[in-house]
């Protein structure tokens, strides 16, 4: 019997690639370019299985065809909101994902972040190499303390969780979270973290505020000025989830007028596009979206994949599916589920 065609769309881990060119008639995508939406609407009519990733823009141009011979969408990465649920539901596509085998090292490049602008380690950085140090003095590149301060968590899906771990038992901090559904009380009990009702009730009480709410349309500027306006002047505010969450341009309003005491950003709205403005805010930490960017990470990530497309082409559900059926098939049972999905 031939074996399914698979596309992948980036360059993965060599050793994912082995391992999938071994169970599939593999394309790989050798130069590492992103799909154009024409190329990506010709692979729907070529192969069995797509592998996109975050970088590939899977909305409705994308998938404007009228019928796929691609069944399954196999997600390198834990979001997938760059993927138009409404096209795909239409083409009957199966969507998956990788959750878990991120979250320690997305909680760790959060911890980076948080640690980084509480100690202006990006200040510093760019003065030494600048040139300008003039060496130390008692009063020079002051930060504050993060031992025994206030982090408030949003969105307490497992990366948020890893968070709190982080902060409560490596930095002795008291941990408040706000997230869409009740979080049960033994899952709260094991960082001694409080629930609160709203995204206001915890930006005003929080020394540091980091985002681990699913992005796409729901989440989008769900930090606003407004809302931003709500933080301690001192309050760092850290988002390694996705850019569209947080409304830059106020961000920039509220770095330039200090009404804030710093942000750490590891994924920007339109990345790789990056607001200039972000680039005149000495306050600001950025990284180039390192959240899960690990060997360790990364393979997992792809093996993740693997078992996912081996379930879906044994006719099994994929452990990890969240649009679609394991047939294929859109169940109405699944509608509005993916973000809870996500975020458990
Ligand atoms: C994801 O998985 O969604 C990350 O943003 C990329 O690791």
């Amino acid at each position: 019997m031939a074996l399914p065609k698979v596309l992948v769309t980036r360059r993965w881990p060599k050793a994912v690639e082995d391992q999938l060119s071994k169970h599939y008639d593999v394309t790989l995508n050798t130069g590492d370019v992103p799909l154009t939406p024409a190329q990506f609407r010709t692979a729907l009519g070529e192969y069995d299985a797509i592998l996109p990733t975050v970088t590939d823009n899977l909305g409705p141009e994308a998938l404007d065809v009228p019928k796929a011979r691609t069944r399954i969408l196999g997600n390198y990465g834990v979001g997938f909101s760059h993927i138009n649920e409404t096209a795909v539901k239409g083409l009957g596509l199966t969507v998956t994902n990788t959750p878990d085998v991120l979250s320690d090292c997305t909680a760790d490049i959060a911890m980076t972040l948080l640690l980084m602008c509480a100690r202006r380690a990006g200040e510093g950085e760019r003065e030494l190499r600048a040139g300008d140090w003039t060496g130390w003095r008692p009063t020079h590149l002051v930060g504050t303390k993060v031992a025994g301060k206030t982090l408030g968590i949003i969105g307490f899906g497992r990366i948020g969780q890893e968070m709190a771990r982080r902060a409560h038992f490596g930095f002795g901090m008291n941990i408040l979270v706000q997230n869409r559904s009740r979080v049960s009380a033994d899952v709260l009990s094991k960082f001694n973290a409080t629930q609160v009702d709203t995204v206001e009730d915890l930006l005003p009480q929080a020394d540091f505020v980091s985002l681990h709410c699913p992005g796409g349309a729901a989440n989008r500027h769900l930090i606003n000025g407004a809302r931003l306006d709500l933080m301690k002047p001192t309050g760092i505010l850290i988002n390694t989830a996705r850019g569209e969450v947080v409304d830059e341009r106020a961000l920039v309003q509220s770095l330039s007028f200090d009404t804030i005491g710093g942000a750490g950003l590891d994924v920007f709205d339109g990345e790789p596009r990056i607001n200039p403005d972000l680039l005149q805010c000495d306050k600001l930490v950025m990284l180039p979206h390192l959240g899960s960017a690990t060997k360790e990470t990364r393979e997992g990530m792809g093996f993740r994949v693997l078992e996912n497309l081996k379930d879906f082409f044994a006719g099994r559900r994929p452990r990890d599916l969240v649009i679609g059926t394991p047939m294929g098939e859109t169940s109405p049972s699944m509608k509005g589920k993916t973000h809870e999905l996500l975020s458990s």
